[in-house]
């Protein structure tokens, strides 16, 4: 079904000014199949009527909705695996080394969807005990998306999304059978703490961060978006932490605040601690 050009423009910018998605007009197909049931649920005729209802005064669950239909939360278990065996092996081993008067490290999960990558965090650390035993690990996991969100706390996943990335042995050690699939084991859940939080406000009150991972969330955004969140999570990472994007992400052209770390695909370090380095 084809979308009316001034209700298209409408939602468009009531989405970028909210998530910050980025939405362009061979996009438009979605925005029906996506918003029909939420009009629908507020009692709307059509999706040009919820639209329309899309100004100052919408009740802000109207809004909130409408948000989290057009969010696209698409994860697995270790995805992409790179990233996690760079923060097993190069990371993990740094911050060993440079926390171990502190003994403790947070890690913070941007966009952490249903929660598949903020539990691959915690079980990489439960596999790394030993290393960190007497050791505080914080996992903090925070998206916009209130729904996915309680999906992610509770810690469930069916079947097909355990068999994405997750190992078998990983899956009987830390997960256990319950009705509808598997739920994460107490000691995995316990050690992620979710929160909502909208990247494009400010969230100074999370606390500085020794690694962030803010991977498949940029690739939404337009540039000015990406520089403002980036600029906002270096502010949140210790000047000597790790920033881990995804795969079709980057920091070149956009901001001056992270640079690539040579030879770790998908991580990058704050131009701060690089330039310090070089000083010294
Ligand atoms: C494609 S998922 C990525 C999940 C996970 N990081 C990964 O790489 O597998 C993108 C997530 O970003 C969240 N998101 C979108 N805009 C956001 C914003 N402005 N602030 C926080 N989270 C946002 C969505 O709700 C969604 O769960």
């Amino acid at each position: 079904m084809t979308m009316d050009p001034n209700v298209f423009a409408t939602v468009a910018s009531f989405l970028k000014a909210q998530s910050g998605l980025a939405l362009t007009p061979d996009k438009a197909y979605l925005l029906n199949g996506r918003l029909q049931p939420v009009a629908e649920q507020h009692g709307c005729k059509s999706v040009a009527e919820l639209v329309a209802k899309l100004n100052g005064a919408a009740p802000a669950q109207l809004k909130q909705d409408v948000v989290e239909a057009m969010t696209t939360n698409e994860t697995s278990f270790f995805r992409d695996t790179t990233p996690f065996e760079i923060l097993k092996t190069h990371v993990l081993s740094q911050l060993l080394e440079r926390r171990k008067v502190r003994r403790s490290l947070r890690i913070l999960c941007a966009a952490a969807s249903s929660g598949q990558e903020p539990y691959s965090l915690a079980m990489l650390m439960a596999e790394n005990a030993a290393r960190l035993a007497g050791w505080k690990t914080q996992i903090l996991a925070v998206d916009l998306d209130t729904k996915i969100l309680k999906r992610a706390e509770a810690g469930i996943y069916t079947q097909f999304e355990v068999q994405r990335g997750l190992p078998v042995q990983m899956l009987m050690k830390y997960f256990e059978q319950c009705p509808g699939g598997w739920k994460a084991k107490p000691e995995i859940r316990s050690m992620v703490q979710f929160q909502r939080c909208n990247l494009l406000e400010p969230f100074s009150h999370l606390g500085e961060f020794d690694v962030i991972f803010c991977r498949n969330v940029l690739i939404y955004f337009d540039t000015p978006t990406k520089r403002h969140v980036l600029d906002r999570l270096a502010n949140q990472l210790a000047p000597d932490g790790f920033l881990f994007l995804g795969g079709a992400e980057t920091v070149l052209d956009i901001t001056t605040s992270f640079a690539p770390s040579a030879g770790h695909r998908g991580l990058y370090l704050r131009t701060e601690a690089l330039r310090d380095r070089k000083a010294g």
